[in-house]
């Protein structure tokens, strides 16, 4: 986590407008899935950068609020709205786990994250995010992420650190790529698939592969303990991974 604070304080201290002043196309495409649903209450960004979709949700009539890890995003997110004398934007400096873990049972209508699970996390990691996400979210809320894919001409660049991890240092960070299958996996029993498509954004120089996600929190938190094994020590990952992964 120290490592990922101090590389993106970097590349946002390096360039303020890193990815643009304009929201992401996945907010665009996110915006689809969130108006279609029956309720649609509280936004909460993980990774928000320095705010660009959080703004735009905001705009958009969200009660939007989120987290960076980068101090240096948050700053650059807040010092833009206090400059412009636009309407704030509610974005925290912090690890997402620790924000989700702070927000109460139930109490936002859509958990949405661009390009942040692909960061350093072990699987571990996300389901622990996960759980806590489908904790956050009432049944029918949704769940809507964006992530690199396997596909993406990036992966198994730099060096190796975990399955489908490497790391892309000094071109970029540490990089988890996305399958269909270990999407499948994280969404669990916990949520069901609303939406799901695999993009290439970026521009000629740099293209990169993205999937874009929208699950639904499909069953109360006393199912949350409830997950298919995969990776466990007891169940061996091998055979859970025989299982349950899909091909590519
Ligand atoms: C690829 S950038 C995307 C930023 C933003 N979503 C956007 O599209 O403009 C990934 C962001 O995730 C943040 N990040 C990385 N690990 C994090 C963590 N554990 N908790 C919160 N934010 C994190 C980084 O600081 C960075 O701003």
């Amino acid at each position: 986590m120290a490592l990922q604070r101090a590389y993106w304080n970097q590349r946002f201290y390096e360039d303020p407008e890193l990815f643009g002043t304009r929201e992401s196309r996945f907010a665009r495409w996110t915006l689809r899935w969130v108006r279609g649903s029956r309720k649609v209450g509280p936004l909460i960004e993980l990774g928000a950068g320095y705010g660009r979709d959080l703004r735009f949700f905001q705009k958009k009539g969200f009660a939007a609020r989120g987290v960076d890890a980068s101090v240096e995003a948050v700053r650059i997110g807040t010092s833009a709205d206090a400059a412009s004398g636009a309407r704030p934007i509610d974005l925290a400096a912090g690890e997402a786990l620790d924000y989700l873990k702070a927000q109460p049972t139930g109490s936002a209508s859509v958990v949405y994250s661009n390009l942040l699970y692909n960061m350093d996390f072990t699987e571990r990691e996300h389901l622990r995010l996960f759980q806590e996400v489908a904790r956050v979210l009432p049944v029918g809320g949704l769940h809507c992420y964006s992530v690199r894919s396997v596909e993406d001409c990036w992966y198994g660049r730099g060096s190796p650190i975990r399955e489908d991890t490497f790391d892309l240092r000094p071109q970029g960070g540490i990089m988890r790529f996305f399958s269909r299958s270990y999407v499948a996996f994280l969404r669990g029993r916990l949520f069901g698939k609303r939406a799901f498509t695999a993009v290439t954004e970026g521009d000629a120089d740099f293209p990169i592969c993205v999937l874009y996600v929208a699950d639904v929190r499909t069953v109360g938190p006393r199912s949350t303990r409830k997950r298919p094994v995969r990776g466990s020590r007891a169940g061996g990952m091998r055979s859970a991974q025989r299982v349950l992964r899909a091909p590519r």
